[in-house]
């Protein structure tokens, strides 16, 4: 049984005008909705805030093991199911975070966040040259070289790595990104095994000398979570990015009020992160027959979280469509909730405010030379290109 016929899986909707008055609607009409989907046969879908909240926290009765992203199949699990960290639940998911998480602590973020803030200055200043550049290749450099450098690739591969990944994460079609994948995940088994073997102070050599339960894990789960993290961290800074531009193009207000200092650029972040919301949903699978909210739900059911929706969810957001760039508290779901809050959230901040920061340092406006093209995803909602001219400051 529907409880309408709207299928939220569809990214056409999510770059609809009327989007924010659609959400709206539905979740006036109740905070879960039974969909359709494309791909996954019906689901449960989450749109209030504090439902979001209630799912995200209970790691026991809805399970990130079959999936975390809609588009896998019915009755279809991932590869990396209970291997991979975001498809793992609690305790395993403890065992396979730990060699990552002291990658991306508070404290080690802010000590490589002077290179970050220099980096992201070289980058638009050389974009600024250029004048007229595609403002999705400019901003993307930056998550790229940060990941290189905590994977540890050797300087002789960085070029190559860079390039591989640009198709693996930025090719305009489906195929050129699995073909760029393909040639991506063979480079880090042979690091995996190079680590492995003579291990150093990087992200590869921890996840492959980890033990869980006593025993290194196989190679490929090395693999699986070394690729996770890539995906994780190019992807999402990219569109938060240039989704956050985009806005503040066509808001030249918000643009001054930053330039001028009157809002703080790291308050500004979280702000852009909650209104941008780009990783649209996260999904789960009931471990057991619970009620949510006045709803059924049976075990084996999959419960879609709309991070979008509940981060726009007027019960506690005032305003919720606009970007307020002072908003205070802040407390949005756009890095997640709980176990699975996603491990490069101080890092994701640390690169965007150092990406807006440079932006305003050095671009005194951003003319659009013509229409951005959106990267219709319901996994990462953003921009594949946006060609812009930088004029100077
Ligand atoms: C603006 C940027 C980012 C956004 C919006 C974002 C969003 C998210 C969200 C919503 C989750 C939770 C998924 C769930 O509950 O199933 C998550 C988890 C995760 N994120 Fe991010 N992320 C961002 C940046 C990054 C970066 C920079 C990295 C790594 C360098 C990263 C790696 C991961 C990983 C590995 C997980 C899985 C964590 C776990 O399952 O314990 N993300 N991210």
């Amino acid at each position: 049984m529907l409880t309408t016929a709207t299928d939220l899986s569809d990214p056409e909707l999510w770059s609809r005008d009327d989007l924010p008055a659609l959400i709206d609607d539905l979740r006036g009409e109740s905070a879960v909705h039974r969909t359709p989907t494309a791909d996954d046969g019906p689901v449960w879908s989450v749109l209030s805030y504090d439902l979001a909240a209630q799912v995200l926290r209970d790691t026991a009765t809805y399970s990130s093991r079959s999936g975390s992203l809609l588009g896998t199949g019915v009755g279809k699990v991932p590869a990396g199911s209970g291997r991979m960290m975001a498809l793992s639940d609690p305790p395993l998911h403890r065992e396979l975070r730990a060699p990552a998480s002291p990658f991306f602590s508070p404290g080690r973020v802010r000590d490589t966040s002077p290179d970050i803030v220099a980096l992201a200055g070289r980058i638009f200043a050389d974009a600024v040259r250029q004048r007229t550049v595609d403002l999705v290749e400019v901003v993307s450099q930056l998550p790229l070289a940060v990941m290189c450098d905590l994977l540890g690739i050797p300087d002789s591969d960085r070029a190559m790595v860079v390039r591989v990944c640009d198709e693996a994460f930025l090719a305009p079609t489906p195929d050129r990104r699995r073909a760029g994948h393909q040639q991506l995940i063979p480079y880090l088994l042979q690091q995996v095994i190079l680590r492995r073997a003579d291990p150093g102070d990087d992200l590869v050599s921890a996840v492959a000398t980890h033990r869980v339960g006593g025993r290194l894990l196989p190679f490929e789960d090395v693999v699986l979570n070394l690729d996770n993290i890539l995906v994780g961290g190019a992807q999402t800074v990219r569109h938060t990015a240039t989704m956050s531009l985009l806005a503040l193009v066509q808001r030249p207000e918000l643009w001054q009020r930053l330039r001028d200092g009157a809002v703080e650029v790291e308050t500004a972040v979280e702000e852009l992160l909650r209104w941008t919301s780009v990783g649209l949903h996260t999904l789960r699978t009931a471990t057991r027959d619970v009620l949510l909210d006045r709803w059924r739900i049976r075990a084996g059911d999959r419960v879609a979280v709309w991070l979008w929706a509940a981060n726009h969810d007027p019960a506690v957001f005032d305003r919720p469509h606009e970007i307020v760039l002072d908003r205070t508290p802040n407390r949005h779901l756009a890095l997640g909730l709980g176990a699975h809050y996603c491990i490069g959230g101080p890092l994701a901040k640390a690169e965007l405010g150092a990406l807006f920061s440079a932006a305003l340092r050095h671009v005194a406006v951003i003319e659009p030379t013509a229409p951005p093209q959106y990267h219709r995803s319901v996994i990462n909602f953003g921009l594949d290109r946006y060609p812009v001219r930088l004029v100077p400051r």
